[in-house]
């Protein structure tokens, strides 16, 4: 007896010291898309890397946010929604509640409640690039339909809930098409009964990085948004692009963040694509840990990355787990800035040709930081020191105060 009770005791004590809540505060968050069997799309004979069920990828502590894709029509049969779960969820293998094309899905609860328990949230993601159906008439309409949805899938009570009895952490707007129209007060009103609740929800939103996003943009400037994963992939914006400073525009986002946004502490996300045949605009996962962490030390609102999408990223040799190395690994690889005296000590020993230049105990150029003349930072995978005294002005741009000292 006595020994039983200590196995259990020893059991729980490793459950609590590994589950992470999840902190919405976090820069370190990784955010990922389910749902629409992205790898199965453009692999149908390779079955063995398809969209597994939910739990799936919740076995680890890697991933922390799972959106549900997709709810892709608010209007169906009976005024209800549709829900599109690809290959895990669909007519083939699960029934539609009787009036409606709502699937019931509640299989899925199980998974949901499991993911939960491990620390993560779960929310439902409404759009996507095939759902043009998810809009609103007028502005009475969606502040109506705020409560379909808080009772089909939220904290309320319906006798059609595709998920059962599991409760989703928050909705995210994943609009690329359609009109804006009623938005604003249908996520208010969500927003209302969500405050109106003990439990914590979540409000987020996947604009393109193209700003202002043309779907979504009126929207983002009116609700106070939990965080957007903005998608820097299928644009020219994009995580290719990242060395173009008149192309990759993070900080533009940060600005609306804090300027403008009806949250100033909304947290913007760095969305990317998991492999090649996930989007267009991949790099690969080194080069994806190096935006990530030249991006996290520059702006404060960065909350994390998001992939598209979970069954691509498993496939792709777990790219997930590369970026949450890359997303935790940050404080140890970014170090304290050196003085220019020791800037200079270190490298007048180098030889002017030597390639390539060592940048090992550089910091992070930083916006808003101060920097002098001899000064030297890493930024974009180059070494640069400052020719006379300098904020804000970013090695590379118009300004042409730091001098390139070459790659690193
Ligand atoms: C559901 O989504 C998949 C993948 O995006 C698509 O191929 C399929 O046609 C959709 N099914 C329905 C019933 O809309």
């Amino acid at each position: 007896m006595k020994r039983v009770v200590h196995v259990v005791s020893s059991a729980m004590l490793m459950i609590t010291s590994t589950v992470v809540a999840f902190d919405i505060q976090s820069n370190k968050n990784l955010a990922v898309y389910w749902g629409q069997n992205s790898y199965g799309a453009s692999h149908p004979d390779y079955t063995d890397h398809w969209q597994q069920r939910l739990a799936h990828y919740c076995k680890d502590s890697v991933i922390d946010t799972i959106h549900i894709a997709f709810l892709t029509e608010f209007y169906g049969e009976g005024d209800l929604p549709s829900i599109n779960l690809s290959n895990t969820c669909n007519s083939g293998n699960s029934a539609e509640f009787p009036g409606t094309q709502l699937l019931d899905c509640s299989f899925i609860a199980s998974d949901i409640e499991e993911c939960q328990v491990a620390g993560k949230i779960i929310t439902l993601s409404i759009g996507g690039a095939t759902g043009g159906s998810v809009v609103f008439q007028n502005d009475i309409k969606a502040t109506e339909y705020a409560q379909v949805i808080w009772d089909t899938f939220l904290g309320g009570t319906s006798s059609t809930r595709p998920f059962g009895t599991a409760v989703l952490d928050g909705i995210d707007m994943d609009i690329e098409g359609g009109s804006q129209t009623g938005y604003a007060p249908f996520l208010k009103a969500l927003r209302k009964l969500m405050d109106a609740s003990e439990k914590k929800f979540y409000l987020t939103a996947a604009p393109q990085c193209v700003f202002p996003d043309a779907n979504l943009g009126d929207t983002l400037n009116a609700v106070g948004f939990d965080a957007v994963y903005v998608q820097f992939y299928n644009n020219w914006c994009g995580v290719q692009n990242y060395d173009n400073p008149d192309a990759w525009n993070f900080g533009t986002w940060d600005n609306w963040a804090k300027t403008v946004s009806p949250n100033r502490d909304v947290k913007v996300y760095l969305g990317a694509p998991a492999s090649s045949s996930a989007g267009s605009g991949y790099v690969d996962a080194g080069r994806l840990s190096t935006i990530i962490l030249e991006t996290m030390t520059q702006y404060s609102s960065f909350g994390g990355v998001m992939l598209w999408d979970a069954s691509q990223a498993y496939a792709n040799n777990r790219y997930d787990e590369s970026v949450k190395n890359a997303l935790v690994q940050s404080e140890t690889v970014v170090g304290p800035t050196p003085t220019s005296t020791t800037a200079t000590e270190t490298f007048t020993t180098t030889s002017p040709t030597a390639s390539p230049t060592s940048c090992t105990g550089m910091k992070y150029w930083k916006k808003s930081s101060i920097y002098v003349k001899g000064n030297r930072v890493k930024y974009r995978g180059h070494l640069w020191m400052a020719k006379w005294w300098t904020r804000d002005d970013v090695p590379g741009g118009d300004a042409d105060v730091w001098v390139d000292e070459g790659s690193c």
